[in-house]
């Protein structure tokens, strides 16, 4: 089976590569490889697959919001699943650009779903079904936790999260217009080796190994479901199995949570990171800002309704994971 992976060269993307890689099937993979963060951090995971992949897996450098070398791509490609990665992530970076999220979260993802609807019509044998990232970023202003599918997602407080849900809308549409098949998976704080540097674990880590004080958003008061990426790689690839399916009342669309279903505080976060690294963190304990949710918590019932599994990993055992990895990539990156 053939799949085409958008973002193949971030955290997330990366990782669903290598694990079908390591499956046996062939993987094309496209990013724009923008400098977000560190370019050669992308190109570094891009060597990694090809070198495991061989003549399995395709990379080319090619953005979301240029249309006609997706669409181009995806014709040559010819993937029976698209799983769809590629976006601007992270709430805070869109205080400083903004347009980054309209160009990859609604123009790229609006391209997507355009690219889709002509794929399926020309090739509807080859295709089956097109999954995207969505985040738990999303239940923005909702009190009620754990957070279910159902909740009410209509006071995102970041743009991150509005546009994501601008995705899911549109992609619904797409769905019930043209019989797109599609599943929306909302990532819960997603860990682990080759991560990204913008994000709390990184960020965290190589402040205490720096002897550097870290920033505690609210005092430590807010929490995180944090997810191990082996967890969401296992769930992903198992939804793509899963495709839904047209009812009477329903287009074939489905949203679904891929969360840890275990929030820790991030002050016990913090400690803990501490304790695997060996070393005392020195926090300096900020105020809450306004992009940033108090909690987030997966409720997985309707996960494990579908394909009886949910996320394992505890997070000691995924934090060590990371810093074996971290410790030695990040000392060398230094030196
Ligand atoms: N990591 C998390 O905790 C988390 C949580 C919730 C949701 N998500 C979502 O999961 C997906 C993957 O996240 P990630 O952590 O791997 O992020 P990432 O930034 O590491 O990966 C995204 C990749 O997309 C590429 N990209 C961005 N805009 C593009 C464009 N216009 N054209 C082509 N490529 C483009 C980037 O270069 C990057 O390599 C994203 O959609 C993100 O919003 C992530």
């Amino acid at each position: 089976m053939t799949y085409l992976i958008t973002g193949a060269a971030g955290f997330i993307g990366a990782a669903l590569a290598e694990k079908l890689l390591r499956d046996g099937k062939t993987v094309y993979g496209l990013d724009n490889l923008n400098d977000y963060y560190s370019v050669a951090l992308k190109q570094e995971r891009i060597e990694q697959l090809q070198q495991l992949g061989g003549d399995r897996f395709i990379f080319r450098k090619v953005d979301l919001a240029n249309y006609t070398q997706l669409l181009e791509y995806v014709g040559e490609s010819q993937p029976a699943v698209i799983l769809h990665m590629a976006a601007q992530a992270s709430v805070r970076h869109a205080l400083k650009n903004p347009q980054a999220y309209c160009h990859s979260n609604l123009v790229g993802h609006f391209n997507m779903l355009e690219v889709c609807r002509q794929y399926q019509e020309q090739h509807p044998k080859k295709f089956k079904h097109f999954v995207y990232a969505s985040t738990s970023s999303i239940y923005g202003g909702n009190e009620k936790t754990p957070f279910e599918e159902t909740d009410d997602v209509s006071r995102p407080v970041s743009l991150y999260a509005a546009t994501k849900r601008a995705d899911e809308l549109m992609t619904y549409t797409y769905s019930h217009t043209f019989n797109l098949p599609a599943t929306a998976v909302r990532f819960f704080t997603v860990y682990g080796p080759w991560g990204r540097p913008d994000m709390s674990p990184w960020l965290f880590a190589s402040a205490i190994l720096d002897n550097r004080p870290i920033p505690v958003f609210n005092h430590g008061d807010l929490w995180r479901d944090f997810t191990y990426v082996d967890d969401i790689v296992e769930g992903v690839i198992r939804l793509s199995d899963h495709i839904p399916q047209k009812t009477e009342k329903n287009p074939p669309h489905e949203i679904y949570n891929i969360g840890n279903n275990q929030p820790i505080k991030l002050l016990d976060y913090i400690q803990k990171m501490g304790k695997i690294l060996g070393k005392e963190p020195i926090l300096d304990l900020q105020e809450w800002p306004p992009t940033e949710v108090y909690k987030t918590y997966a409720d997985t019932s309707k996960l494990e309704t579908a394909i009886g599994w949910k996320p394992s990993t505890s997070l000691e055992s995924g934090l060590q994971k990371f810093a074996d990895w971290f410790v030695p990539y990040y000392t060398q990156q230094k030196s």
